[in-house]
């Protein structure tokens, strides 16, 4: 067997925010660094057109999150590293699997499924705002992971359910042409499956409660700061565990100044000063990439060229993929 190739994708449709850094980019850098495997990491620009139909936008959004990769320090030599929409084969692929993709199953993908209930509530057509795209999302997906036989995708908790759903494709065109595709499994890490944002919900775009991953140092301070806490007084020992503070000063602290966090918790801090502290961790961890992503966006044309080369290598994966699945359905 090949080396393990592990796959992950963000769609561009905001800002990237901590979240995105804590739960998908940052274990997913970490995994590239590991030898004998390929990391392919891309920009899932078309999942994006879901939702993002201005073209100004629509590249902005695609750039910022090409520029986030790289300023974090993904070696675009190393990691096959790509647009979507610069993979014509994706879209061959798609309509290919959507023939063996069950209705019903995009009927139960959580995303559409909210959508609905949504809807019904407010006595709606259940279908009012759907589109195809969104509708048939998972598939798109699935696609995007199966073409280049992708064994382990790192990303957040709430797309565990898609990677199900690319097995469940994977396994139905195999059970009727034989082995051709690998099935993904996820990779999600424990402690972060879950990030909390400024409200304490799950830190996402759709809620507005996100903290961008590069937003000024001022800016930095002034979320930080909003982010809620409860009434107990500095003095009084505090559970970090049940603490979006400590949740977010974890992933950005040494061990040491973790350990030593947890024992001004069990000791008794104010939040007003745990927030002062998380600000400068996070600031400080920032500080060098915020400054490469600043440099990136300004060099539109450099960008591009990393994306064209990795949509190359990516290219010559999925060109295998695709003539072995032409071949199987006998075309
Ligand atoms: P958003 O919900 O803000 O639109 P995306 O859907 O673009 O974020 O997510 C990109 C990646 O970041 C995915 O792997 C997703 O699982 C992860 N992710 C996003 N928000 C969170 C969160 N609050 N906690 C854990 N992972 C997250
Ligand atoms: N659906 C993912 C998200 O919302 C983005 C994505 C698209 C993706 N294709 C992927 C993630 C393939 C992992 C693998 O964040």
């Amino acid at each position: 067997m090949n080396a393990p190739n592990v796959l992950t994708g963000i769609k561009p449709t905001g800002q990237p925010h901590l979240a995105n850094y804590i739960a998908a980019i940052k274990p997913a850098l970490e995994l590239a660094q590991q030898p004998n495997q390929q990391a392919l990491y891309f920009v899932a620009n078309y999942h994006a057109l879901i939702s993002v139909h201005d073209p100004e936008v629509f590249r902005n959004y695609t750039n910022e999150v090409a520029a986030t990769w790289l300023a974090l320090g993904l070696d675009p030599d190393k990691v096959i590293f790509y647009r979507q929409t610069d993979v014509p084969e994706i879209l061959e692929l798609y309509w290919v699997l959507s023939c063996f993709t069950p209705k019903g199953l995009m009927n139960r993908a959580h995303a559409y499924k909210a959508i609905v209930d949504k809807n019904a509530e407010e006595g709606l057509d259940v279908d009012t705002g759907v589109n195809m795209g969104l509708y048939t999302y998972p598939i798109l997906m699935a696609v995007d992971i199966l073409l280049f036989q992708t064994d382990l995708v790192p990303v957040g908790k709430d797309q565990i359910q898609h990677i199900e759903i690319a097995r469940d494709i994977a396994d139905n065109f195999n059970r009727t042409y034989g082995e051709t595709f690998r099935l993904p499994k996820y990779f999600v890490k424990e402690e972060t499956a879950v990030v909390p944002g400024l409200d304490g919900r799950k830190m996402s775009k759709s809620y507005g409660n996100t903290i961008p991953l590069f937003a000024s140092s001022k800016e930095l301070r002034k979320l930080i700061m909003k982010i809620k806490t409860d009434s107990t007084p500095p003095e009084a020992p505090k559970d970090p565990e049940t603490s979006t503070l400590f949740t977010l000063y974890r992933e950005f602290a040494t061990p040491q100044q973790v350990e030593e966090m947890k024992r001004k918790y069990q000791t008794g801090i104010g939040w007003g000063q745990v927030k002062q502290e998380l600000f400068e961790v996070i600031d400080e961890a920032l500080r060098e990439p915020r400054e490469k992503y600043h440099a990136y966006l300004e060099q539109p044309e450099e960008l591009n060229r990393i994306l064209e080369q990795g949509a190359k290598r990516a290219r010559e994966i999925a060109r295998k993929t695709l003539q072995d699945v032409r071949n199987r359905i006998g075309c």
